[in-house]
């Protein structure tokens, strides 16, 4: 049995495994064939934060593989009332065939894994968002920018620690910008060192984004920093992605952002909409990959 908690914990060829699948999969449902890959299959999903893609694309994912999800809120579950996470993972895993879980720190995912005898999918920590991963490099393979070099500009957050792990992983370059105090998780950085990864790290978005085939970014208050908006504000001033700072990088350069954006803060109005056909097909891979990584688990 395999849980899905981080990328580090699969190799280069699992996660290109679970990108054909998932295109496959995507290819099937464009032309509405649902094949049942997951019938009879029960996931639980558990959300000790809010969310509007993961939780849409798991639940609709789950139904178009003739499995059924139930959607479970901390608020109202005994979980949000003081039940042992380890409880909760012996009970949860006795009735259902898979567990995603949205919630704080990577420690508490991992002692959930540990006490449930069935996968359990990281559906976003504090440290990573794999699943995300997955839906941005199928995107970045569907704009044939699988061997482009990425640049992520922002906070050194979630999504930057799960880029740096997919680009040690792949081989990909990867070019991060963010200010000194906002780095990405230092076990991360030396991860990526200790395997020779091609990433860089600057304080200078410019030279970050310059010449880069593939530009992301995400909010600079991820969910339990809002007491910090005001001085993040600050502390991010100059690495909003517009219009000059998209002139850098190369001429048929891909955006990609997680969302929810928030305009004239990471990205201007002008520069999301005049990518947003891209931003919103990376959204809709988010139900596609994890039909993939669903089917991938549970084989
Ligand atoms: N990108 C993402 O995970 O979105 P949600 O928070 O809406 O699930
Ligand atoms: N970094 C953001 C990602 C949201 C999908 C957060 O953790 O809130």
């Amino acid at each position: 049995m395999r849980h899905f908690l981080t990328l580090k914990d699969f190799t280069k060829d699992e996660i290109l495994d679970i990108i054909e699948l998932a295109k496959n999969i995507k290819k099937e449902t464009k032309h509405q064939i649902f094949k049942p890959y997951l019938k009879n299959k029960h996931l639980a999903m558990i959300f000790e934060k809010s969310s509007t893609r993961t939780r849409v694309s798991f639940e609709v994912g789950m139904q178009q593989l003739g499995g059924n999800a139930l959607f479970l809120s901390s608020k109202d579950i005994q979980l949000g009332r003081g039940e042992p996470i380890k409880d909760t993972a012996r009970v949860i895993s006795k009735m259902t065939d898979l567990i995603m879980i949205r919630t704080f720190g990577q420690d508490r995912l991992e002692e959930f894994a540990k006490y449930s005898s069935v996968p359990v999918i990281n559906g976003l920590t504090d440290k990573y968002h794999p699943v995300q991963l997955l839906a941005d490099y199928l995107t970045m393979v569907e704009y044939n920018k699988q061997n482009g070099v990425c640049a992520y500009i922002g906070d050194g957050n979630n999504m930057a620690n799960s880029w740096i792990i997919l680009a040690t992983k792949l081989g990909l370059t990867l070019k991060v910008a963010t200010p000194q105090d906002y780095m990405p998780a230092a076990d991360v950085i030396e991860y990526a060192k200790a395997h020779n990864a091609d990433i860089t790290f600057t304080t200078q978005p410019t030279q970050a984004i310059a010449n880069s085939d593939v530009v992301i970014t995400d909010t600079w208050i991820s969910m339990g920093q809002e007491e910090e908006k005001e001085k993040r504000l600050r502390d991010f001033a100059g690495y909003t992605i517009d219009k000059e700072m998209m002139a850098l990088a190369n001429k048929d350069a891909i955006f990609l952002h997680c969302l929810p954006a928030y305009r004239g803060y990471e990205v201007t109005s002008d520069v999301f909409e005049e990518y947003s056909e891209i931003i919103f097909n990376e959204a809709e891979n988010r139900l596609h990959a994890q039909k993939g990584l669903m089917v991938w688990l549970m084989k």
